[in-house]
């Protein structure tokens, strides 16, 4: 490991938060862990180095990370004292030119935090090293990073301005994955359409690799999903699950979310993409009880789900988060109602009740 953090054969553990992004930098730390000659374990109480790599997109996600170091500090007492480090998007939230706090407010939150790292503190940038053997399905990361700013979202303070991958060095790693066993990847990005310098390309690119079976990718956002990116997913080895988030179904709320499309813009996108791809499969992200949702808005959301039909959502509750835009609005639908807009959405699109 970089700056001598880990010095002789240690055995460590990672708990991992948060999105695939996040485990994806897991996988990579893991290999360049094992590779330094560390050896991994599965149990935590038995490791003499944890790695806490973290989430800051809502707040239980960080009340999750705070209640597990306070655990293993309990655990500390008695007889196993392993080193922790923590990592990831808390990490990154106070050490970007965007921070959400300082560093020193971590450190005080966390005295039992032994070393803060951003993850390329820690393995360096890329290329990756890889695993051996191969799994099957492999993550790969095209970019870092966000440039957008939705007004609810920590991501592009906690993973700082986007930054693509060349193009040439994703062929040549994809190439060498499958050289190594895997027959599907998924690619990564906070909105993988923006890639630089053409997403399109890309999967065109990857579609020619002989033994790759498959191509997945995460996350594309619906304002700039072009026609020349849904041509390039008609390719046979694209995935046909998409993930396509909405947030709300509502103009007013998209709106003060930031998000440059409206409900109707969705719809006539989703059409078009199931004129093109009519097997397509569509999951989705939505926030519930943002500042300001009225039951009318939020009804709107509940048509647009109706109609899209969502194989899948990733159904969220709205939670304010220091240093975003939307902090400074009153965050005025109750717990209740959150919870009874939740469950709405969660019984007509992930149960199939409604
Ligand atoms: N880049 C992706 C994912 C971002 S974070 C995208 O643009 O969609 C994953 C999801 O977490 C978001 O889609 C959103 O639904 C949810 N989320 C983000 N910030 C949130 C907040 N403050 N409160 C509740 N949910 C939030
Ligand atoms: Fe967050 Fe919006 Fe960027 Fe997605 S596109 S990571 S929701 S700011
Ligand atoms: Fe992912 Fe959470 Fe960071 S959703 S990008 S791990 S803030």
């Amino acid at each position: 490991m970089r700056y001598n953090t880990l010095v002789k054969s240690q055995i460590y553990f990672i708990k991992t938060f948060g999105c695939q992004m996040n485990e994806a930098d897991s996988q990579r730390l893991a290999a360049a862990l094992t590779g330094q000659g560390h050896r991994l374990t599965s149990q935590i109480d038995q490791a003499t180095v944890v790695v806490i790599n973290t989430c800051s997109v809502r707040e239980a996600a960080e009340n999750r990370v705070f209640g597990l170091v306070e655990k293993l500090a309990k655990l500390s007492a008695k007889s196993y004292q392993p080193k922790v480090i923590l990592t990831g998007c808390m990490v990154g939230s106070a050490r970007g030119k965007r921070r959400r706090y300082t560093l020193t407010q971590l450190k005080n939150r966390l005295p039992q935090v032994k070393e803060f790292k951003t993850i390329s503190e820690l393995v360096g940038d890329y290329p990756l090293p890889v695993t051996r053997p191969c799994p099957a399905e492999v993550l790969v990361p095209i970019m870092e990073g966000c440039n957008h700013f939705c007004t609810y979202c920590v991501v592009p303070y906690a993973r700082g301005a986007e930054v693509s991958r060349p193009l040439d060095a994703l062929v040549t790693e994809v190439e060498a994955l499958v050289k190594q066993g895997a027959k599907a990847v998924t690619l990564l990005g906070q909105n993988v359409n923006s890639y630089q310098p053409d997403f399109a390309a890309l999967l065109r690119r990857l579609q020619t690799i002989n033994r790759l079976q498959k191509i997945a990718f995460l996350t594309s956002n619906p304002w700039d999903l072009t026609d020349e990116i849904i041509a390039a997913m008609r390719g046979p080895k694209v995935d046909r699950q998409l993930h396509l988030p909405v947030q709300s179904g509502d103009d007013v709320i998209l709106k003060k979310m930031n998000r440059p499309y409206t409900a109707a813009a969705y719809r006539q996108l989703v059409a078009k993409i199931r004129r093109a791809i009519p097997e397509i499969r569509l999951s989705t992200d939505i926030i519930v009880g943002f500042p300001g949702e009225t039951r009318a808005q939020f009804a709107r959301t509940v048509a647009l789900c109706r109609q899209v039909g969502f194989n899948q959502a990733y159904i969220a509750r709205y939670s304010p988060r220091p240093g975003t835009a939307a902090f400074r609005l009153a965050d005025d639908v109750t717990p209740a109602e959150k919870k009874r807009r939740w469950q709405v959405l969660e019984a007509l699109i992930n149960r199939g009740k409604i």
